[in-house]
């Protein structure tokens, strides 16, 4: 398979979609990124790689992370995760409130924000240095030591994270956050501000790709089983209230982020990730799924 000619003809298949949707400006630091930007990496388990555009700019991975937060906490807690946070798909937007409120405080999976507070809780809990620890995992995933935090964007969140506040005070509420709310809110805020480029994405996730590989780093330890599940969540979950669109155009399990990124996986075979800063209503990149959709499509290689 030539994927360079591919992943060439996809950017001039997806370049009249290039001005379509808005970057994410309800983070002020998000608002500053050049939204006319798209990059594309796609690594396969044999060594193959190919790259076009920007593939090499680094940009605010944001909900992206929350996939290596369920990795340390499959590894810490096993099933036991399971009964803090469900792993039913939610059909509601990232930051909704509402079914919280309904599911007393149980969040439906940990890709939404509600999950993903509690997995912070958790990472707060169980681990020693919960900033360095959870770098040094990314890091060690990505094979790559360079790999940090945004601090600015971490805070500009922070300053500006209303509604993320209304959701880890409801779950605190149900009892379904242990430690502080301010810690809680501050770590989950500074998971969400690791910067990644496509090239270091898509390398990071063929461990997530290649489920019979020993999945090790920095302690952390997953089963082949629980990679393989972890698919399974980023196919029914990875997209929020359009995971059921982007299964039908995609046909992947992935992982998407406000900052315009969106990583996703065919399992034993390869990783990609597309970024892009402009955004759906759903929240996930325009051009980013179009060239995924188009991916799938023209090499004929998906999981349906
Ligand atoms: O909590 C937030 O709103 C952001 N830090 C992350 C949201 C996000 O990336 C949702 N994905 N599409």
């Amino acid at each position: 398979m030539d994927y360079q000619q591919i992943l060439e003809n996809i950017y001039q298949e997806i370049l009249p979609y290039a001005k379509e949707g808005k970057q994410a400006d309800y983070i002020p630091e998000l608002a500053k990124v050049n939204p006319d930007q798209f990059g594309m990496c796609i690594h396969t388990i044999y060594g193959e790689t190919a790259s076009i555009e920007q593939a090499d700019t680094r940009f605010s991975i944001q909900s992206i992370s929350k996939v290596f937060a369920l990795a340390m906490c499959l590894s810490i807690k096993g099933d036991e995760l399971w009964k803090r946070v469900g792993k039913e798909p939610s059909g509601t937007a990232f930051n909704s409130l509402i079914q919280l409120e309904v599911e007393k405080g149980v969040p439906r999976n940990p890709f939404i924000n509600a999950g993903a507070l509690v997995m912070t809780d958790i990472l707060l809990s169980h681990l020693e240095n919960p900033e360095e620890d959870f770098l040094n995992f990314v890091r060690a995933v990505s094979n790559n030591q360079t790999i940090n935090y945004n601090r600015n964007v971490a805070t500009s969140e922070r300053e500006n994270g209303y509604l993320n506040a209304a959701i880890v005070n409801l779950l605190k509420y149900h009892g379904s956050i242990k430690n502080d709310i301010e810690d809680v809110l501050h770590f989950y805020f500074l998971m969400c501000s690791i910067e990644m480029s496509c090239r270091e994405l898509s390398l990071a996730f063929l461990a997530f790709a290649n489920h019979r590989r020993k999945f090790d780093y920095e302690g952390i330890r997953l089963t082949s089983s629980q990679v393989k599940r972890m698919n399974a969540i980023m196919q029914t979950c990875g997209f929020y209230d359009e995971a059921g669109e982007f299964a039908y155009l995609v046909g992947l399990p992935g992982k998407s982020g406000v900052g315009g990124g969106i990583v996703a996986i065919h399992p034993l075979l390869y990783s990609v990730a597309v970024w892009s800063p402009r955004l759906n209503s759903k929240g996930n990149s325009v051009m980013g799924i179009k060239a995924l959709e188009l991916l799938t499509t023209e090499t004929k290689e998906s999981i349906f």
